[in-house]
């Protein structure tokens, strides 16, 4: 096999990326159909990348022969019944974040992926973000030493439409935070044992009246002893401030910036310079990355890089701050492993 052919279903903002990614950028992959139940915006892609196939359903979709893997980036509510379709069909799947919403999905999915023998990556993209990439190297080198504490902030610009609140995303924790939690499990190289969440809907009560948080805190114990600290907030208004810090007994990392454009005014008012304003342009380059290296995984029989393992972990460590939240109480990340679910 020369070219991995691929197909995306559900085509909001990040399936779009993904097409595109695939259709222009990914030189040893072919995208070959689009799928999403608005058929409508599926149709509208499908003829702006000069695709044949569009369908109004992931069973269409995995009705055409030709395609060798999908790429899930619809709600994720869906994600499980897409992975088990798409699995029993035989295709490598890349879902995106979070790759499940409970743990008994995730050990469905883990079920039906050993089952059909594929691969399935998932899309924690900060792992292939250049920064985030390096900071990972400085630590595994032992540049920092002992790691000792993890600080993240995770804050968007403007929250996304209420209907995405109302599409099954997941809580601010499961949604948002995962991502944070996947970085604290990589960076530091251990697990996190025990959480204490905090959290609100003060800057955007519409979210509060879909059962969602605006900011969330989570405090964190890691295994080994190091301490962390998580911040979500979905308004900061500024822009799209993802920073990270790893504070060790040697050396200190921080990672992320908030200047877009290489430029600086400078007047006797004030200083001023634009800010990034959002995820895809932030992670355009972590998106290409993730894809990439999937695609080549797949064609090269290699195991993925990001595993329903990882996704199993971090899913264990939101559930665990949702359940602090609610019962506002820390939470042992271990026993969250058997009990920790969504309420109802
Ligand atoms: N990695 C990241 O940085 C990142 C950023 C944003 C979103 N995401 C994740 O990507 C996924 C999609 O999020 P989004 O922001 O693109 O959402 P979105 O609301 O913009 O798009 C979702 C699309 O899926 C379609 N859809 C709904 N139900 C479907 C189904 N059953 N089958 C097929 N299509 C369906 C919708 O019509 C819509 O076009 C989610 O898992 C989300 O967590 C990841």
């Amino acid at each position: 096999m020369s070219k991995l052919r691929v197909a995306v279903i559900g085509v909001g903002r990040m399936g779009r990326r993904h097409a595109e990614n695939l259709r222009f950028n990914v030189h040893n992959a072919e995208l070959v159909a689009v799928a999403d139940v608005d058929s409508n915006a599926a149709g509208k892609l499908a003829a702006e990348l000069e695709l044949e196939h569009s369908y109004g359903s992931t069973e269409a979709l995995l009705s055409q022969q030709n395609i060798d893997a999908v790429v899930i980036a619809s709600p994720p509510k869906f994600h499980v019944s897409a992975i088990q379709a798409a699995a029993s069909a035989g295709k490598h799947i890349f879902c995106e974040k979070p790759l499940a919403l409970t743990l008994a999905e995730v050990n469905e999915v883990e079920g039906a992926v050993e089952r059909a023998g594929i691969v399935l990556q998932v899309g924690f993209m900060r792992r292939y973000d250049p920064p985030y990439i390096e900071a990972h190297r400085r630590i595994a080198a032992g540049e920092l030493g002992e790691p000792i504490i993890f600080k993240a902030i995770g804050r968007d610009r403007e929250p996304p439409p209420l209907s995405y609140f109302k599409s099954g995303s997941g809580m601010l924790f499961v949604d948002a935070s995962i991502h944070e939690f996947d970085l604290a499990r990589w960076l530091m190289k251990d697990e996190v044992a025990e959480v204490h969440a905090f959290g609100g809907a003060i800057a955007c009560p519409d979210i509060g009246q879909c059962g969602d948080l605006d900011a969330g805190i989570v405090n964190l114990r890691f295994t080994r002893g190091a301490i962390g600290n998580v911040e979500n907030f979905r308004q900061s208004r500024y822009g799209y401030d993802i920073a990270t810090e790893v504070v060790g007994s040697k050396a200190t990392l921080r990672i992320g910036y908030l200047q877009q454009t290489a430029l600086t005014v400078l007047s006797c008012e004030h200083v001023s310079h634009d800010v990034v304003d959002h995820f895809l342009v932030r992670f355009r380059e972590a998106y290409f990355n993730e894809i990439q290296d999937f695609v080549q995984r797949v064609l090269a029989d290699q195991s993925p890089a990001i595993t329903v393992q990882d996704a199993r972990k971090a899913l264990v460590i939101s559930l665990a701050a949702e359940r602090s939240y609610r019962e506002q109480r820390a939470i042992k990340v271990s026993s969250g492993m058997e009990v920790a679910q969504p309420a109802p």
